[in-house]
């Protein structure tokens, strides 16, 4: 089967320090693909790298059949990647309906068909789904600034949906939140469509373990290990890269 995601090579510096060095990963159409390791293994580099934010210093990244390695974030956006950071990134005097509005402008743009502003009911009508989908309904009208933690997490997956994206980048989305958030955001996530592939960073293992179908694990910018949860769960290579220094 081929990749959706290809990155091959993947080697970033920073001064003397290798961030990543010769990483390979693999991404398939509609899979949920965990990346873990301690911190500073690499992790959110590599995001950045898929993402199209950070330029390696060798390696190639492509996406669906095309190289993307020179295309900036926005291009790759377009191309369907969509990066959610390890901060929720929301307009806070918005409501959560028009932060989803102001989201799919660019796609609306690009197939000129311009929404009537975040309060109409064209509007309405087109992220009422999105934030369904998220658990958000009840909090539509409510601005931004005014969610909980846990529901700006939500909002800002919903807004990347709103992309329509192919593959979504998750940098630690389970961060900064309660138990109960946690186990809210992992059944959102295990309700996501299965034509957005998902490639997942996270601390919480439990959540990695019940949503992902591949784990690939990183420590000092190299992979240590990739396989299914059960074999990276007794792996004795990860037992070893965690208990030198996860958070
Ligand atoms: N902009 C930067 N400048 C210098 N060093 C960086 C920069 N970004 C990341 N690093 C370093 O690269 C390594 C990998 O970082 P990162 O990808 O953030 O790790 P992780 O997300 O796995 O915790 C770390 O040692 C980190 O300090
Ligand atoms: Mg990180």
């Amino acid at each position: 089967m081929t990749c959706l995601l290809d990155a091959e090579e993947v080697t970033v510096r920073y001064g003397s320090l290798a961030a990543l060095d010769g990483v390979d990963l693999c991404v398939h159409d509609g899979q949920r693909h965990a990346l873990i390791g301690p911190n500073g293994a690499g992790k959110s580099t590599l995001l950045n790298v898929i993402g199209g934010s950070t330029r390696p210093r060798h390696g190639t990244v492509r996406f669906a059949g095309r190289d993307v390695s020179r295309l900036g974030p926005a291009a790759r956006a377009r191309l369907g990647i969509n990066r959610i950071h390890q901060r929720p990134a929301v307009f806070s005097t918005l409501t959560a309906t028009e932060n989803i509005v102001v989201a799919a402008l660019p796609r609306t743009i690009r197939r000129r068909r311009w929404w009537p502003g975040g309060s109409g009911r064209l509007a309405r009508q087109r992220a009422g789904p999105l934030l369904e989908r998220m658990g958000l309904t009840e909090v539509a009208a409510v601005p931004a600034g005014h969610l909980a933690h846990g529901q700006r997490r939500q909002l800002e997956i919903a807004m990347a949906l709103a992309g329509r994206p192919r593959l979504l980048l998750l940098d630690e989305p389970a961060s900064g939140l309660s138990a109960t958030e946690v186990g809210r955001l992992a059944e959102l996530l295990a309700g996501l469509p299965r034509e957005v592939a998902v490639l997942l960073v996270e601390h919480h293992l439990d959540l990695v373990y019940a949503l992902c179908d591949t784990v690939t694990v990183l420590r000092d910018g190299r992979t240590v290990a990739a396989g299914t949860p059960d074999e990276i769960r007794t792996s004795p290579q990860v037992r070893r890269a965690y208990a030198e220094g996860v958070s």
